[in-house]
């Protein structure tokens, strides 16, 4: 049986092939193994940023590609198609963490009603998170175009959740004025949602590209949108919380001139421009710093005891999936060609916020 891998160049992300490797024959898995059929995978630009961040986050590390190449982790869903492990049967579904490939070898470990887990030694150093595996097989929640949103949506809106979460029990720093960046994408909207139907004395403001200016407006979650270029006509005084999902070192810089020490919180969570500085000056205000979800998951987890965060969660996506209808629109491609065009139009920032793309390299 051959498996198919879309790799790119750790080095030049723009120099992307599919290569076909010989999978071992299915009755020579090692015991616990499952082999697993990779059936679809969303793809956005929070993708985009774990190649981007591949060497410092560990990422090109949990999917091993030929030397020089990374395999880009993507969220989706998988059938397992051979089990050498008693409590995972052969028609299993599963959604988690996958390579961008039509198959991927599972040493399952920690197997429960719910979940199990990859325990190969190479994936250890991400955080659990990233090799842990839902069975979804009975849960209507994860077919059909459900399924697609908990793909497209799912982890970026754990981050929205939990940075809303950090806002929150901080008291918003002191500020009634949220601003974020990427106002368009999925992991903004999904935070601008949290706040606006949770949080009555916050002002959302979105930043965004004039070209995306009609689609956030169309959300309804922000009560301002602005264009980056319009950022200091919010009068300076006022005191913020700047949540960034663009990475953009210049716009960061903009806003901490402009706000000075009325700039409470910085977070940098996303780098979907691609624009951020190496060496960073000081800033007036607030020293901008990383939040990375989950950090703040371990922090709840710790505090909020088994099922807390699953339990809160649950009820935030329960308040947000709804809206997902209107919002997205799920684009499906199949196949190696088709994967590498959006790969690429997701990579140059072509992709018009309003779709969701569903992947597979399978024909
Ligand atoms: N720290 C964490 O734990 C964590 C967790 C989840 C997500 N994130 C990050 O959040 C960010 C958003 O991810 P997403 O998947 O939600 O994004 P998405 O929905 O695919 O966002 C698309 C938007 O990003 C901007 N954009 C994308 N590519 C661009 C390019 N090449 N040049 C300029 N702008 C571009 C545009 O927004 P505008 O025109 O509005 O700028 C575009 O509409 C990612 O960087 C992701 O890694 C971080």
């Amino acid at each position: 049986m051959i498996s198919r891998d879309f790799v790119v160049a750790r080095d030049a992300l723009e120099q992307c092939k599919t290569i076909e490797t010989e999978l071992p024959d299915a009755d020579a898995l090692p015991s616990e193994a499952l082999l697993v059929k990779v059936e679809r995978f969303a793809f956005t630009t929070n993708n985009i940023t774990y190649a981007v961040a591949g060497d410092e986050l560990k990422y090109w590390q949990l999917f091993p590609a030929p030397k020089g190449f990374g395999n880009i982790p993507v969220w989706g869903f998988g059938e397992v198609i051979a089990s050498r492990h008693p409590g995972v049967a052969a028609g299993e579904r599963l959604f988690g963490y996958f390579p961008m490939a039509t198959h991927l070898f599972i040493e399952a470990t920690d197997v429960s009603k719910r979940a199990l887990r990859d325990g190969a030694a190479h994936r250890q150093v991400a955080a659990s998170v990233y090799n842990t595996y839902a069975r979804v097989g009975h849960d209507a929640a994860f077919a059909g175009r459900r399924g697609d949103h908990q793909a497209l949506l799912r982890p970026l809106f754990m981050l929205s959740f939990m940075v809303d979460d950090h806002l929150a029990e901080n008291d918003f720093f002191g500020a009634q004025t949220a601003i974020l960046s990427s106002a368009s994408s999925k992991t903004a909207f999904g935070l601008a949602h949290l706040i606006h139907s949770q949080r009555d004395s916050v002002t959302v403001i979105g930043l965004t590209s004039a070209s995306n200016v009609d689609f956030v407006k169309s959300l309804g979650c922000y009560d301002e949108v602005l264009t980056y270029d319009q950022v200091t006509s919010v009068p300076s005084v006022t005191p913020v919380v700047y949540v960034d999902m663009a990475g953009n070192s210049r716009l960061r810089e903009m806003l901490h001139r402009h706000f000075g020490e009325a700039m409470r919180y910085s977070g940098r969570i996303g780098l979907t421009h691609r624009a951020t500085s190496p060496d960073e000056p000081d800033l007036p205000g607030a020293k901008p710093r990383f939040f990375f979800a989950p950090d703040q998951m371990r922090k709840r987890a710790r505090e909020w005891g088994p099922g807390g965060i699953d339990q809160r969660f649950g009820t935030a996506w329960a308040g947000f999936a709804p809206k997902l209808d209107k919002w997205i629109d799920v684009v499906e491609s199949r196949g190696a060609e088709a994967v590498q065009k959006v790969y690429l139009d997701t990579l140059a920032g072509r992709i018009p916020p309003a779709q969701g793309h569903m992947l597979s390299l399978l024909d």
